[in-house]
């Protein structure tokens, strides 16, 4: 076991995990960065206490884009049965076994794998799916909301980038036929930063705004979307509304 704890200290994180003898791993973007983690798993866990009241026995959870792990480590040590952590990044899994490895969370794994090839057939479907995170790092944000809704049999926490919204009225092939904006999608280039072990792997970002994310929620196939409300000393993004976690009933 100490020996797994030095190589995790060996090495800087992006999150701050506390180790079991008490201290915690180096990060690579300061401290300051972990207060937008703790915010979020803050909000994760108040919308699951009220959802699905304090019983987690028997329940299975997904964590899309697990990138290090924690949000999943979480989980498991919260009490669900079956934790699967998801990343596209294969040195991700491997910084995430070894933090399952120094928790001895048996009930925990993690693979690699992108959003958009998994299969519900082969990795099942999870009672509650978390997607934090990833949605503004994808060129087809629509078809990971749909693999959100395939994969998850009752509760799904996405939480996002978003981008002001465009509203109104376009001329739709003609002036005679009207359609209206039912929200829209700021572009982000990470072309250059696909390197970066948060970035996007393709580069070209599609950003939704708090409109459109809702109304694709809704046309994929869950029953109710609701945004969470930040606690009152949540990081700033999630406070002011610049980044929001939804919960997508099915
Ligand atoms: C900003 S990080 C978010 C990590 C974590 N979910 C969180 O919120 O702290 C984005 C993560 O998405 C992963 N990722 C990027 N594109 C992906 C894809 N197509 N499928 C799965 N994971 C992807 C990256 O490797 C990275 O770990």
């Amino acid at each position: 076991m100490s020996n797994l704890i030095e190589q995790a200290r060996a090495k800087e994180w992006f999150y701050s995990f506390e180790l079991p003898d008490g201290s915690t791993t180096p990060t690579y973007h300061g401290i300051d960065i972990q207060a937008i983690h703790d915010t979020r798993w803050q909000m994760v866990q108040s919308c699951l206490n009220e959802r699905l009241g304090s019983g987690r026995g028997g329940l299975t959870a997904l964590d899309l884009a697990s990138h290090q792990g924690w949000f999943a480590v979480n989980l498991a040590r919260a009490g669900f049965a079956d934790v699967l952590g998801i990343d596209a990044r294969e040195s991700h899994v491997e910084d995430s076994q070894l933090m399952r490895d120094i928790y001895g969370l048996e009930h925990l794994s993690f693979r690699q794998g992108n959003i958009h090839d998994l299969d519900p057939e082969q990795i099942g479907r999870f009672e509650v799916v978390l997607m934090l995170g990833l949605l503004y790092h994808l060129e087809n944000p629509i078809g990971a909301l749909r693999a959100c809704r395939a994969l998850c049999k009752n509760l799904c926490l996405i939480e996002t980038q978003i981008v002001p919204g465009m509203n109104g009225y376009v001329d739709y092939g003609s002036y005679q036929y009207v359609r209206p904006l039912k929200g829209s999608f700021g572009i982000i280039d990470e072309t250059e930063e696909t390197h970066g072990p948060e970035a996007s792997i393709t580069g070209i970002c599609l950003v939704p705004s708090l409109d459109a994310l809702i109304w694709i929620l809704h046309k994929v196939g869950f029953s109710d979307v609701t945004v969470l409300e930040p606690p009152a000393d949540a990081y700033e993004q999630l406070r002011y509304h610049k980044r929001v976690m939804v919960a997508a009933q099915v």
